[in-house]
Parts: structure tokens; C-alpha cells; sequence
């Protein structure tokens, strides 16, 4: 949440400051705002709303100077509004601050520095940091602020500038992510990569407690006490363009169309020539300390947690291990019972995200193994945990996460066959079977996504409804929850998502004429039973639209509509299933109009808990 950037050199910091947070709006969009020193003062322009705001009051008032720093706002202290809005200044206007995470104790050190006679002007917890530096500098930039990472307690990542000092910045993290980009006589800090990647692929990633100081031509890096510290060029190398639209109207639609070279790229290099097996290079378990686990914990927020729970069926059924999935932000909370036969599996497109960062070190505390399946590269995640499986998914861009669910499902369902491989719970002909029809789910998917037509038109038809429901048993009852999630974030329709043999328990009620419910039906083990359910609501008058594996042909006289995906394996159909409703809630968000990249209240990385 909330993007932060940096700039010293010899350009013009606000040109750099601004391209910077455009490509991370996607980290909070509540406000926008820039400080720049142009070598005796420092200026400041900020305001309420997105970044064209900034950038229209800037074409009024344009901010000269090489040293700078921006930030763009998910607000969590205070309301959004101008004044709310980072970069943070002291009473003087000579300290100056971008922050993105939550200082826990700002209560308590507002109360005493506004005793010593501070004049605060914002809700924000970030304001009592500039003030803190102005209390503590003493002709010593470095010193004031290490003193203030020694009052201060939460997470964080912090850039400061001071009018005194203009030939440097000093930026810090505590469980926020932090990238220094390296150029020539030039440096740029951000909280991702995409805001510097146009500049340089040499970067330096921050760890928690490490502080630098940037000139624009050196990076120093220390701990909190001051002992240096040699850092390793992480040189990215991804494309400048894979975080670019490339010609589509929303990245979301971008993302959905990726899916097939996402999910390509996450399994061919783990799967046999022969489909004999799953190899993963980068995991180092024998046969022995697989057969010792006897638990495992799934934990993620939001979408990945929908992946976990499609995980649990797949390492339940094929490594007959028990399996618990929990959200991230309760995991903490529950007193989980762990010990070191447990292996805690952490699921996060980003990386970052903040109650699974502190699951994964709770887990680990624990004496929990721990494993984390992420999408970025050097993540705060990705380092945290013992060992890491990495889905190639590309950038995710828009909030509405897509492909990196189903870069998560594959790599789940290559996670169960790999560990029921060591476990020998598998046998040779299923192990085949489950691999060979991995490799035919891209172009399976790209069957669904040839032929979007009929999911456009339920979107325009059903779109303006206030209402609906998702069923499914089994696995269809894991996708029908991604399914509501996805038509929620974006279409801000109120969704449900019920196991299908639940709904009569309750939620029944709800079910009137005309209400659109959404039936998943590709799971045939209990398919005469989701058959069933359907009855239940079309008896209630309700508008059935089915989803459904080609060959189906019983499907059509239950329900009203219905929507085929490509016969795939009970194991796979989920990462079919799951695209049709991706494309019906991006169009439903299209026809109401909404901002589909980046819906109101969220951000793509939520590092607050
Ligand atoms: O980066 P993460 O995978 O850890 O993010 C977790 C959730 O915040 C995320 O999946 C969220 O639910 C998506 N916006 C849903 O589309």
C-alpha cells in the first residue's frame, strides 16, 4: 500500500518522480504528491485523488530541482483529502517525508511533541516523523534519523530529505518493500521496480533495518548502528514492456489474456520430457523429510488464499497429507498448533503483502519448515522463507489479481504430485495422466479466451444486478469463491459464493425470482448432486447461468444459460473454471463503467495489517 519514490541527479527530479508513481498507482491511487529541492528550499505539491490531479496542478506550477521524492496514498490515517496527502513536512518546512506502512506508536509521540510545541497539520501517523527530525537534528542528517528509527515502532518505508543536506536522500524499511535502481550519476529509490525499470536494471533491495544513504553517485548501506553493509547487484530482468498495456484497455484484460504463456512459463521447465514427474530444482527435500511431514498449513490472503484452498484438495487427494488453509490475518491470532513436522506454505502474487509476511515468520518461529510460492523475485516473502517456488506469471499490474491465481493453481497442483511422487502416494499412470493434461490446459485456455462473446453478453445482460450467487461443490466451490471475490472487486456487485449443498441451510432464502446465480458444474464425482442444488434454486425462479466441461449434455435442461470449458481432468477444470468468471466480472465491472484497474478502497499490495 502506498507507493513511495526518490530521485538524485542532474535532470529534473519531478520528471522521474512523476513517470515513478504513475507505474505504481496501482499500490494506492487516494492521493498524490511530490517534494523537490531546488538547492535552497524545499517545495512541495500535493493533493487529494489520482496522479493526473498532481500532474494538472503541476502544468500551473512546475517544481525545479535534482533532488526529490513522491509518494502516491492508500490511506489508512486520516481520511484521504489534500492535507492528508504525503510528502510530510515539520513546522518549518525544512524536513520532509514519504512513508508507507503504519507507525504504531504515533499516538503517544504526537501527544509529546505537539507538548513541546510542534504544530501538526495532518491525521496521519507519518507527519511525527518529519517532526521527530526536526527535534533531533543536530547538523547531522544521518544521526537525526537513525534517531528517529530508534523512537519509532511499526512498519515502514521511509525516504527523507532535508533542506540542509541537498546533496543527499536517506531512505530505510521495516517490512515495506524498498529498491535503490543504481545509475550513472544519478540514483532513483521506489518501493517496485516498474518505477525505475525505464532508468536501470541494477538495483540494490533493501532488507528490513538497513538504511541508505543516497548521493547521485553512491549508495551507503548500514545496519541501524552504522556497521556497513556490502550489497548485492540485483539486476532485473524482466521487460519495460511487461508492465506496459500494450494496447489493451485495462491491464486486467491484459493479465487475463497472459494466462497462457503465465501458466507455460510456471510449469515447463518442472515437468519430465516424458511427463513421467515434477521436478522442482529449487526445492531440497529427500524422501525421508517429506515422509516426516505430517502437517500442512496453507496461508495466504484474498485470491491466493482461494489458491490454497484448491491446494488443500490437490495435496490431500494425491500426498494424503492433512492439509489446514488459513488466512493470513487470523493465522497469528488462533494459537496454530506447529511443530517442526509442519510445513507451513505461504501463498503471495507480491510478496509483500504484510499479514502473510508475518504468518510465514510466525510459522517460522514456530519451528514450522516453511515454503513460499510467490510471483516476485527478491520479495520480502520470497527471502523470508526457507524455500521458494516461483510462478513466472510477469508484472500483475491491475489490483484484480488473475493470472497469478493461476500460475498458483499450477504450481499447486505441481506441488502435489511432486510431494505424492516422494511420498509414494501416487501411482506412475495418475502422475501421467494429471501431467500430461497440465500441458494442454494453455491452449485450453486460450479455446476459452477465443470465444468471449456469449460471457460479454451475460455480463451486459445480468451486469446491473445487486446480487448474485456462486455455487459449486468440491473444487467448483474453491473457484465459485474467486469467482464472487473477482465480480465484488471490481463490479462492486454484492456476490456470494456458497458450497452449492450449503445454500439450503440459509442462504436459500435469498433466492427469488430472478436473482442471476452462477452454478459451477465441472466436477463429476458430484456432478448429480450439484445437479441437484441447481434444481433448488431454479425452483426458486432464479437465472441459472451453468459452467460446464464440453460433453456436458445433460447440463442445458437445468439451467438457463451455460458456459463450456474445454473437457479438462476433475484436478485441472478449476483453472478452466475460473476463467470465464474472470472475463464476466471484467465485463460487468466495463458496463457499470468502474475503474477496472484500480477499484475503490484497495490497492495491488497491502503491506498493512
Ligand atoms: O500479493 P498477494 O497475493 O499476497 O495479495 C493477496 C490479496 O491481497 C490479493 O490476492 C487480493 O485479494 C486481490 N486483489 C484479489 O483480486
Amino acid at each position: 500500500m502506498c507507493g513511495i519514490v526518490g530521485y538524485i541527479g542532474p535532470k529534473q527530479a519531478s520528471t522521474f518522480l512523476i513517470d515513478g508513481l504513475s507505474k505504481l498507482e496501482y499500490r494506492g491511487y487516494d492521493s498524490a504528491g511530490i517534494a523537490v529541492h531546488d538547492g535552497n528550499q524545499i517545495t512541495i505539491e500535493k493533493t487529494i485523488g489520482r496522479l493526473a490531479n498532481l500532474e494538472k496542478k503541476l502544468d500551473k506550477h512546475q517544481l525545479q530541482g535534482s533532488l526529490g521524492i513522491g509518494h502516491t496514498r492508500w490511506a489508512t490515517h486520516g481520511r484521504p483529502s489534500d492535507v492528508n496527502s504525503h510528502p510530510h513536512s515539520d513546522c518549518t518546512g525544512n524536513f520532509v517525508v514519504v512513508h508507507n506502512g503504519i507507525i504504531e506508536n504515533y499516538m503517544y509521540l504526537k501527544e509529546q511533541l505537539i507538548a513541546k510545541g510542534h504544530i501538526f497539520t495532518s491525521e496521519t501517523d507519518t507527519e511525527v516523523v518529519a517532526h521527530l527530525l526536526e527535534e533531533h537534528y543536530d547538523g547531522d542528517f544521518e544521526v537525526a534519523v537513525k534517531k528517529v528509527l530508534d523512537d519509532i515502532s511499526g512498519s515502514y518505508a521511509l525516504v527523507f530529505m532535508t533542506k540542509f543536506e541537498p546533496g543527499k536522500i536517506i531512505c530505510t524499511k521495516q517490512d515495506n518493500p524498498l529498491v535503490i535502481g543504481l545509475g550513472e550519476g544519478e540514483n532513483f529509490i521506489a518501493s517496485d521496480i516498474p518505477a525505475i525499470i525505464n532508468h536501470t536494471r541494477r538495483t540494490y533491495i533493501l532488507s528490513d533495518g538497513e538504511m541508505a544513504v543516497v548521493t547521485k553517485d553512491s549508495v551507503w548501506v548500514t545496519n541501524r548502528q552504522g556497521v556497513p553493509i556490502t550489497k548485492k547487484v540485483f539486476e532485473v530482468h524482466w521487460d519495460a514492456e511487461a508492465a506496459e498495456k500494450g494496447g489493451y484497455e485495462h491491464f486486467m484484460s491484459k493479465e487475463i489474456y497472459e494466462q497462457p504463456k503465465a501458466v507455460r512459463e510456471t510449469m515447463t521447465s518442472r515437468l519430465a520430457k516424458d511427463n513421467s514427474h515434477v521436478t522442482f530444482e529449487e526445492l531440497k527435500w529427500s524422501k525421508g523429510e517429506m515422509a516426516a511431514i505430517t502437517k500442512v498449513m496453507i496461508v495466504a490472503c484474498g485470491t491466493a488464499y482461494h489458491a490454497g484452498i484448491v491446494g488443500k484438495y490437490y495435496i490431500e487427494s494425491l500426498a494424503r497429507i492433512p492439509v489446514e488453509v488459513d488466512v493470513a490475518s487470523e493465522f497469528r491470532y488462533r494459537s496454530p498448533l506447529v511443530d517442526e513436522n509442519t510445513l507451513a506454505i505461504v501463498i503471495s502474487q507480491s510478496g509483500e503483502t504484510l499479514d502473510t509476511l508475518a504468518a510465514l515468520k510466525e510459522a517460522k518461529r514456530l519451528g514450522a519448515k516453511t515454503m513460499a510460492i510467490t510471483n516476485v523475485v527478491g520479495s520480502s516473502i520470497s527471502r523470508e522463507a526457507d524455500q521458494v517456488v516461483y510462478t513466472w506469471a510477469g508484472p500483475e499490474i491491475a489490483v484484480a489479481s488473475t493470472k497469478a491465481y493461476t500460475t498458483q493453481l499450477i504450481s499447486m497442483a505441481m506441488l502435489a504430485i511432486y510431494m505424492a511422487g516422494l511420498r509414494e502416494t501416487i501411482t506412475a499412470e495418475r502422475s501421467q495422466e494429471l501431467i500430461s493434461g497440465l500441458r494442454n490446459v494453455p491452449a485450453q485456455i486460450h479455446e476459452i479466451l477465443e470465444d468471449v462473446e456469449p460471457i460479454k453478453t451475460f455480463a451486459q445482460q445480468y451486469g446491473f444486478n445487486e446480487d448474485v450467487f456462486f455455487i459449486g461443490r468440491s473444487l467448483d466451490y474453491a473457484v465459485a469463491l474467486e469467482g464472487a471475490l473477482k465480480l465484488k472487486e471490481i463490479s462492486y456487485i454484492h456476490a456470494e459464493a456458497y458450497a452449492a449443498g450449503e445454500l439450503k441451510h440459509g442462504t436459500l432464502a435469498l433466492i427469488t425470482e430472478g436473482v442471476p446465480v452462477i452454478a459451477l458444474a465441472t466436477q463429476h464425482d458430484v456432478y448429480e448432486k450439484t445437479l441437484s442444488n441447481i434444481k433448488e434454486v431454479k425452483a426458486r425462479d432464479a437465472v441459472v447461468i451453468g459452467i460446464a466441461q464440453q460433453g456436458d449434455d445433460q447440463i442445458k435442461k437445468y439451467v438457463d444459460h451455460t458456459i463450456f470449458i474445454p473437457a479438462a481432468d476433475k484436478f485441472l477444470a478449476p483453472i478452466l473454471a475460473v476463467i470465464p468468471l474472470q472475463l464476466l466480472s471484467y465485463y460487468a465491472a466495463v458496463t457499470r463503467g468502474c475503474d477496472v484497474d484500480k477499484p475503490r478502497n484497495l490497492a495491488k499490495s497491502v503491506t498493512v495489517e
